[in-house]
């Protein structure tokens, strides 16, 4: 396993989908700090020292094909959850798709790019970083300071294990697990759909990796790429 540590890059997933050819599985590139950190739906996610921003590659050793793929940001979710707890215990929760929430707020945002047939994993947790007095109300960080290499480490090793798992078929035990700490359960959520704007209330996320939602007492399932839960609403 590779670990590249940078002292400063526009994104350490930009870094390692540029270089791709010269990673192997679970070698990771982190950087103190970010100029164009990257989060999902083209938003930006802004870095600052103190975090820990990293990218890992997954080089699946057969091809995965979509069902299997679109399962992979749930798996960096809950391994990073479990692996969090490792580090420090707390009561996280699991924010479908892929966040780890701590008291209501952020800690952790994940983006899972597709190479080809491989899939570079960003990651970002507030472990050292001073949250600014504007985002107070959103983000968190970890309450103690922590070896940031560890971290990151943990986290990796954590996902392999859950990789592991997840090729040897266990998919519903992860799964129950993703449910025990789903945040958004029984929360009333905004649903964007296209242009169509629901209202309501998300239950458990199912073995498809699609979130339930009760919507005028009927139930709809969706997936990452169809919903957008609007900030300030849950
Ligand atoms: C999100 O919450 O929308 C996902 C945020 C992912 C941020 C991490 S930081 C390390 C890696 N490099 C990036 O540019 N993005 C990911």
């Amino acid at each position: 396993m590779k670990f590249l540590k940078l002292d400063e890059i526009d994104s350490t997933n930009n870094y390692m989908k540029k270089n791709i050819d010269k990673f192997s599985s679970y070698d990771i590139v982190s950087a103190k700090n970010q100029t164009s950190g990257r989060g999902r739906r083209g938003n930006t996610w802004v870095s600052s020292k103190g975090m820990a921003l990293f990218s890992f590659l997954l080089k699946p050793d057969k091809k995965l094909d979509i069902n299997e793929y679109t399962k992979l940001p749930l798996i960096a979710g809950i391994a990073t959850l479990s692996a969090m707890k490792k580090i420090e215990e707390n009561d996280y929760k699991y924010k479908w798709t892929n966040d780890i929430y701590l008291e209501e707020k952020k800690l952790s945002g994940i983006l899972v790019e597709k190479v080809e047939n491989d899939f570079v994993i960003g990651i970002g947790i507030n472990v050292n970083n001073q949250i600014p007095e504007e985002i107070k109300d959103i983000a968190v960080s970890l309450k103690n300071k922590h070896d940031i290499d560890k971290v990151i480490l943990t986290v990796v090793e954590t996902f392999a294990d859950y990789y592991n798992k997840f090729s040897s078929g266990e998919w519903l035990d992860i799964l129950d697990e993703i449910n025990k700490y789903n945040f958004l359960k029984n929360k009333k959520i905004k649903v964007n759909v296209g242009s169509e704007v629901y209202n309501g209330e998300a239950l458990d996320i199912n073995k498809d990796g699609r979130l339930a939602v009760k919507i005028n007492n009927e139930i709809k399932y969706f997936n990452a790429g169809e919903i957008r839960i609007e900030k300030g609403f849950i």
